[in-house]
């Protein structure tokens, strides 16, 4: 059984809320993305396993666990996915980064895949998508397939806004796949923007608008 959780934790509520802010400007908008990021990395990572290690203290010798099993890979759908890596990086180092780039056709809404680059063994690795914005699920359904064609079976999905279109979508396509957000919106308008939503996450954070 899959996780659908939308992670309401007051420090998420108030970073997406200063970043649905108009006036936040690129440099505090981009930090904001990096933040939540790492917010929601810590509760995704909730069920990493772990193993016992001996370990000497200066005081004396003690069990504690580290991380075992399956390595990371992240892979951020460009653009926007990009701005959440930093954040990710920041509580696992050592994870290798993939990337797929994906634009909506503005009319039909549809992804286009123009860039694809993953790790070699990212079919040994868990895999965790990034996009902080769940609008259609095109994208991001479109991306996990990619990513399975590459022979990844342990996938999560996380992003800082969604629709409920979205979610359905995306849980829809991938039942399989683990999905994590800071906020759910209302819904979509005509041109397949989220409400309230943030706007354009890509062109905040890259300053292009
Ligand atoms: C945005 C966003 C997602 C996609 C979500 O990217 O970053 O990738 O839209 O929409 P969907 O769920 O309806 O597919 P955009 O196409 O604007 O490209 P960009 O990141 O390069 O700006
Ligand atoms: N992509 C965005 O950047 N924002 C939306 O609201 C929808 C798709």
């Amino acid at each position: 059984m899959s996780v659908v959780e939308i992670v309401d934790h007051p420090l998420i509520q108030h970073k997406i809320s200063l970043m649905r802010n108009r006036h936040t400007g690129t440099r505090e908008f981009r930090d904001l993305v990096s933040e939540v990021a790492m917010l929601l990395c810590y509760e995704a990572t909730r069920d990493l396993p772990t193993e016992e290690v001996e370990v000497e203290t200066p005081i004396c010798l003690a069990r504690t666990k580290v991380l075992a099993g399956r390595k990371l890979a992240l892979v951020p759908i460009l653009r926007a996915g990009l701005g959440m890596v930093d954040g990710m990086l920041n509580l696992i180092p050592a994870a290798k980064v993939g990337h797929i780039g994906l634009y909506r056709n503005e009319e039909t809404l549809q992804p286009v895949e123009y860039y694809c680059k993953l790790p070699k063994d990212i079919a040994e690795r868990e895999v965790i998508v990034l996009d902080p914005m769940l609008a259609t699920g095109g994208s991001a359904s479109d991306a996990i397939t990619q990513i399975k064609k590459h022979g990844a079976r342990h996938i999560k999905f996380i992003g800082l806004i969604a629709a409920p279109e979205g979610l359905k979508t995306l849980h829809a396509n991938h039942p399989d796949v683990d999905i994590y957000v800071g906020a759910l919106d209302e819904k979509l308008n005509d041109n397949g923007y989220i409400v309230p939503g943030l706007g354009d996450a890509g062109d905040r954070i890259f300053g292009t608008k």
